[in-house]
């Protein structure tokens, strides 16, 4: 009965659209609980995001620091879309990623993940011992042995983001930001491009990028693709409260609402394991006398090293 249920919802859906059905969070024809019945891979077993659940997280002390190459050149031009989710930046091939592993991806694109509806500001995808970051950014890559996203995007070993969790630092704006968030205004509306000029995406991450958990996952938006890798950096970047605050305010969605709560709830674990390349300790980082601040790592040898 179920199967059959099913079927009659996709029939339906079907004959609304055909290629590739409007999706959304929380309303209209397809919210995210019914996205599953137009994209099956939304219903798997191994989806994105989850709650990183630090005293499960296994330490692997064989995973390498990521190389990340072409991020600080600050060269050429980068257009930058209101795709109707989120705000996103298309980025050039020279910029890549190599993980711990020797493979490479190359960089396609790098869209955010925002809060801000009914004063909420917390709007990351990924949870940390349950906690919702502010912001959260996806920068999102293809396998190099494959030679277009188009190839990659249907191969069990296409995908890479690395992730970042971004902060509210009160007054202190991030200038690194100030082209992105002033140019918001210029695509208000879905379908609307604009162009930024010589944008250094590694100043635009965590100013720590070594330390990371990473997991076998899915894509966050529908199709869902359960052929992600993902790297999610254990260290914030951070905006000023005026900032987060245009990012949350400045886009609208297809039916001319802010774009806000852009954000998929978080997934089964199932049968996954998280690893992390460092050491966390619960209470307090050794060799540092006072209790850690939440979200902030440590490892034994370079304490030193870290912000705080
Ligand atoms: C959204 O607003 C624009 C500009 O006012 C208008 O042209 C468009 O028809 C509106 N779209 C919807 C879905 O209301
Ligand atoms: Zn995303």
């Amino acid at each position: 009965m179920r199967a059959l249920g099913t079927l009659v919802a996709l029939l339906l859906l079907g004959s609304q659209a055909h290629s590739e059905p409007e999706w959304t969070y929380s309303e209209g024809a397809l919210e995210e609980e019914s996205w599953p019945l137009e994209y099956p891979a939304c219903g798997g077993h191994r989806q994105s995001p989850i709650n990183l659940q630090r005293k499960k997280v296994q330490y692997n002390p064989s995973l390498q620091v990521l190389e990340l190459k072409g991020y600080d050149t600050p060269t050429g031009e980068f257009s930058m879309i209101n795709n109707g989710h989120t705000v996103q930046v298309s980025l050039p091939p020279t910029m890549r990623m190599t993980t711990s592993d020797g493979t490479e991806y190359i960089a396609l694109q790098m869209h955010y993940h925002w809060g801000g509806a009914s004063s909420e500001v917390s709007g990351s995808e990924h949870t940390v011992d349950g906690i919702r970051r502010v912001i959260e950014v996806h920068v999102v890559h293809y396998n190099s042995k494959y030679e277009s996203y188009d190839v990659a995007k249907d191969a069990s070993d296409g995908l890479a983001v690395l992730a970042a969790f971004i902060e509210i630092n009160d007054y202190a704006e991030n200038t690194y930001y100030s082209q992105l968030i002033s140019q918001l205004a210029n695509i208000r509306y879905p379908g609307q491009v604009t162009t930024l000029r010589d944008l250094n995406i590694r100043e635009m991450l965590p100013e720590n990028v070594d330390h990371y958990y990473t997991y076998q996952g899915s894509l966050t938006t529908p199709p869902c693709s359960e052929n992600v890798l993902w790297f999610v950096l254990a260290n914030s970047a951070f905006l000023s409260r005026a900032q987060v605050w245009k990012m949350e305010n400045s886009l609208l969605n297809h039916l001319n609402e802010t774009l806000q709560n852009g954000y998929r709830s978080t997934q089964p674990l199932n049968q996954r394991v998280v690893e992390a390349n460092f050491l966390h300790y619960p209470t307090q980082c050794v060799g540092q006398g006072s209790p850690r601040k939440q979200g902030s790592p440590c490892h034994p040898l370079e304490s030193g090293s870290f912000q705080a």
